[in-house]
């Protein structure tokens, strides 16, 4: 029932959802990594119309591994996301205009757990490719999960005050390699 609204509102923008993004060329991308993530964040989403989350997310990477355009992501064991992260082979990860900042802070200071944030964060979702993503991205990562998700070992941290600083509480990063299947951008 909570995702009733949400689900309704993008299976109409699903619609013209060819209108609102084109395909481009991997290699004509671009981007500076350590910008998008560090200072624009991106939301990764997973899931169907019926039932699906998201959340903000400033650590990751993209690069290539097994000759596979990569995005690798961190999540933390007690999100909500992650639990459609492990359940469906597709996710998306999105990266949105500076004017959308607020639902970034939203969804990543709420939880899909405790309410309906995406409603809240008056962003449109978009089912597309088996997957969902937001009609209000400029650019978005389509993925297929390749690999994840594998728990940080603690044991292998060389510098053990990463570990006291970003892991008190000991619940360390799952990592998933995503391999980038279509990047879409805003027409
Ligand atoms: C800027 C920013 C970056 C974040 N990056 C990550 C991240 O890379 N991995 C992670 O597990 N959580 C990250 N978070 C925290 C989650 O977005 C946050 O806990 C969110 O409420 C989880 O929602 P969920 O329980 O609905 O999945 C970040 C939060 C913010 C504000």
């Amino acid at each position: 029932m909570i995702y009733l609204f949400g689900a309704l509102r993008g299976f109409l923008g699903g619609e013209n959802i060819n209108m609102v993004f084109r395909e481009i060329e991997l290699k004509s991308l671009m981007t500076n990594p350590f910008a998008t993530l560090n200072d624009d964040w991106a939301i990764l989403s997973a899931g169907t119309e019926k039932d699906f989350n998201a959340m903000t997310i400033g650590w990751g990477g993209m690069g290539v591994l097994w000759h596979k355009p990569v995005v690798t992501i961190f999540v933390r064991p007690q999100r909500y996301t992650k639990e459609f992260i492990d359940r469906f082979e597709m996710f998306t990860v999105s990266f949105f205009p500076q004017e959308h900042k607020n639902a970034l802070v939203l969804l990543g200071s709420k939880s899909g757990r405790e309410g309906d944030k995406i409603a809240e964060s008056a962003l449109t979702p978009a089912f597309i490719d088996g997957t969902v993503a937001f009609e209000e991205a400029h650019t978005v990562f389509v993925c297929r999960k390749l690999f994840g998700g594998q728990q940080l070992d603690a044991s292998k941290f060389v510098d053990s005050a990463l570990d006291s600083r970003f892991y008190p509480t000991k619940d360390y990063s799952f990592i998933y390699f995503g391999e980038i299947e279509r990047i879409l951008q805003h027409s």
